[in-house]
């Protein structure tokens, strides 16, 4: 085409675009968030009519920032062509650019240089935080507390749009049961009930009231799906697993998500079942957009469209390109497969053009609920930028997310809290000193040393005389094995004498996260070693375990008389583990996810099925119960259960009974207890769990004071995915049970008539 025929164009299509915005002033001039979806349908559907096949396929395309690379950075791939691509209107969204002026330096470029001058999505894995770092999202889980949760990923919106994000990466749904996956970090654990729950609690918490508001950002339910369950725990690898753990233990949280309004998903790395799920049009077409009516767009993870090839389910990036169209995924994350193959599959007529409409549309719809068309710069105030991110008022939310996600596994002899004066402590353990593993993985815009440490947060907070010993090195490259032993005959000449010693142990905060799959669940390095040694000399050992994963701790279970899991809690860590050590907070955490006696025993998980021979399937040389059991947490106080009673022995479809129970506080502390409620489908078309959580609430108690807790169940209640594939209660029998843990105190039962 001539020049002058495209600057033509361009006149003529700016001209329109102009008149566009023009003839509907009432829904410009109104408060976005009014603006009723028809109104944005009509003006995606008119801009779609201005766009050439190449704009739309340019939307479909997401490129990485030239600045931090999530991923694999593909060969031979540049910034001189991105930007040729930017300017050309043949990129919809970029990753990995944050921060007011690069986000703007982009943003100007599609909105002012390209024809139709159609702004950016911004994508980042904004997963606990963005400057501010909040727990590791597995940490947040264990708070069991929903409103914590949703304010926790509304904080990090908030400082992340300020940033220039308008999108993110997040929440991650993937129920996990296997803790050699590094990933479980990640995640909410490994009940779909809880899993559920949280998942809406982060969609809310990122998108808010409205999209159009500038604190808010997009969201995104992944991995789609079924990533958490690779086989041997090793990132990436292939799943295969069968219908009723898929509807009934991988699904449910991605359609909580979707019921919550996320706006986006993105598909996952593994192949499920034969097909990756990236090619997979049953989920990602017969699933999620038809029978579950999802109307947002899908976005591929990094490179998996073209990883299709290695697969083995495309023969290049051509015919992957083809699959994961036709499969649904709508937005290629860097791999550029659609950007270089789309056009031309839809000239050789493999690829029906409406295909790319629906794509382009979905993701086009998105920019105008953010508000991106009306102010394509809103997410650019530098004046904001500099206000909102890293303030005192953040800090404290995160301080108080971060003591809601610590768990008190065990607390012998009443070791704990610990007296504020007049303790001599030896403080052991290199994680003690470390500001930046507590920050966890996933944690891109933080600072590096911008953690406050355990030593600084019990320093700072009491008068005891504290000395420090690192002990061992902690390497990420495991092989290294530490062959520092002075190390150790410091630590345990320093612990001599001390009236308590507290070990600092776990996991840097890289041994945990993507690629990070580990074979064995033992303390890493030489800490185990460090840790029998000190107790050799000085046995009123408090063990704080900051980790990203559950660990089989057997030794310190017989042993260590306080053990308290402090997980990767972000930048508050060290203050919020010294509040609680204190007892200035009372723990109040339970854990999300079980934790093994060993690694032999893994897939280990609180809803497993009874099998025919339960009596007999057991280990010759391991029990069958894991160390700390899904739901666990101990507290400063004691909290008793009683009066478990139902309103009717039975009930029918159309129905009703309420469950209800006493609890009361029977020790000296005020506290906060997590009370469980779990159900058993003791008959059913398919096998059920012998428990399955399916209500929870926390219940603060003053000491001596009591509480009644209700609970209603209904039909809906009872629902699974039956033998008939269907999402749908049954008749029989209930065993009801209710309790701080799934290791439940009271029980009961119910006949469900139907
Ligand atoms: C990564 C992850 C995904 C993340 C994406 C962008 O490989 O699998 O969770 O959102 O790439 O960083």
């Amino acid at each position: 085409m001539s020049q002058t025929r495209k600057n033509i164009l361009f006149g003529l299509s700016v001209a329109f675009l102009i008149l566009l915005l023009l003839v509907a002033p009432e829904s410009y001039g109104q408060k976005k968030e009014n603006t009723p979806v028809s109104k944005i349908t009509a003006k995606v559907d008119s801009l779609l009519t201005l766009m050439t096949l190449e704009e739309k396929i340019g939307q479909m395309n997401q490129y990485n920032g030239f600045w931090n690379a999530t991923g694999p950075v593909p060969k031979n791939k540049n910034s001189a062509e991105k930007y040729r691509d930017l300017e050309t209107g043949l990129v919809g969204s970029m990753l990995n650019v944050r921060g007011v002026a690069q986000v703007k330096a982009i943003q100007k470029i599609a909105v002012e240089k390209t024809r139709l001058g159609i702004p950016l999505l911004i994508g980042f894995d904004l997963i606990h935080g963005y400057k501010t770092i909040s727990p590791i999202p597995l940490a947040e889980s264990a708070s069991w507390d929903l409103e914590a949760i949703e304010k926790s990923a509304a904080l990090a919106a908030l400082e992340a749009s300020a940033a220039g994000i308008n999108w993110t990466f997040a929440p991650m749904v993937d129920i996990s049961r296997d803790p050699r996956w590094g990933r479980v970090m990640e995640g909410a654990g490994e009940d779909p009930y809880l899993g559920s729950r949280i998942a809406e609690a982060r969609v809310i918490g990122f998108q808010g009231e409205s999209l159009s508001d500038v604190h808010t950002i997009a969201a995104c339910a992944k991995h789609f799906a079924g990533y958490s369950f690779a086989e041997a725990g090793k990132d990436y690898n292939t799943v295969d697993v069968g219908t009723s753990t898929l509807y009934n233990t991988i699904f449910p949280p991605f359609i909580a998500a979707k019921n919550a309004g996320v706006k986006t998903f993105m598909n996952a790395f593994n192949e499920l079942n034969g097909i990756p799920s990236t090619g997979n049009s049953f989920l990602q077409r017969t699933l999620l957009k038809d029978r579950w009516g999802f109307e947002g767009f899908v976005v591929s993870d990094w490179l998996s469209i073209t990883e299709m090839v290695s697969h083995g389910y495309a023969k290049n990036d051509k015919e992957a390109a083809l699959k994961a169209l036709l499969a649904g995924s709508d937005m290629d994350m860097e791999s550029h497969a659609y950007r270089n193959h789309l056009a031309a599959l839809v000239k050789e007529g493999k690829i029906e053009e409406r295909l790319i409409d629906d794509a382009a549309r979905r993701i086009l719809r998105l920019k105008f609920e953010l508000g991106l068309f009306e102010d394509p710069y809103k997410y650019c105030d530098v004046e904001r930028e500099k206000a909102v991110i890293g303030t005192q008022q953040n800090n404290e939310r995160v301080l108080d997310m971060a003591k809601k996600s610590i768990v008190l596994l065990k607390n012998k002899k009443k070791i704990l809290p610990l007296d504020k004066e007049g303790l001599n402590i030896a403080l052991i353990g290199v994680l003690a000193a470390d500001k930046t593993s507590p920050l966890g993985n996933w944690c891109i815009a933080a600072e590096e040393q911008s953690a406050v440490s355990v030593m600084e947060g019990l320093e700072k907070y009491t008068k005891n005389k504290i000395t420090y010993s690192p002990g061992v090195a902690l390497d990420l490259d495991e092989n290294k094995a530490d062959t520092d032993r002075l190390g150790i005959q410091n630590a345990v000449q320093m612990a001599k004498g001390k009236d308590i010693v507290v070990l600092v142990l776990g996991e840097h905060g890289l041994h945990s996260g993507e690629d990070k799959s580990r074979a064995t669940l033992d303390l890493p390095g030489r800490q185990q070693e460090l840790l029998e040694a000190v107790y050799k000399v000085n046995q009123n050992i408090v063990l704080v375990l900051l980790n990203g994963r559950p660990l089989a701790l057997n030794w310190a279970e017989k042993k260590i008389p306080a053990i308290v899991e402090a997980w990767h809690l972000g930048t508050q860590s060290g203050n919020a583990i010294a509040q609680v050590l204190y007892g200035d907070y009372n723990p109040s955490g339970k854990l999300p996810m079980t934790f093994p006696k060993s690694v032999g025993q893994i897939p280990i998980y609180y809803n497993y099925k009874n099998t025919g021979r339960a009596w007999s399937q057991k280990y010759t040389d391991e029990s069958n119960d894991p160390l700390y059991v899904f739901g666990h947490g101990l507290s400063y106080t004691n909290f008793s259960y009683s009066a478990l009673e139902l309103t009717a022995p039975e009930f029918d479809s159309k129905g009703s009974i309420e469950v209800s129970f006493v609890i009361k506080n029977t020790g000296n502390y005020t506290g906060k207890e997590v009370a469980q409620l779990y159900l058993r489908d003791l008959v059913a078309s398919v096998t059920r769990p012998v428990k399955e959580l399916k209500g929870f609430e926390l219940v603060s108690l003053q000491p001596g004071e009591s509480k009644k807790v209700r609970f209603v169940i209904d039909s809906k209640t009872l629902e699974f995915y039956s033998a008939r594939e269907n999402w749908e209660s049954e008749a029989g029998t209930f065993k009801v049970f209710v309790g701080g843990s799934s290791k439940t105190q009271l029980e009961t039962e119910f006949l469900f008539n139907k």
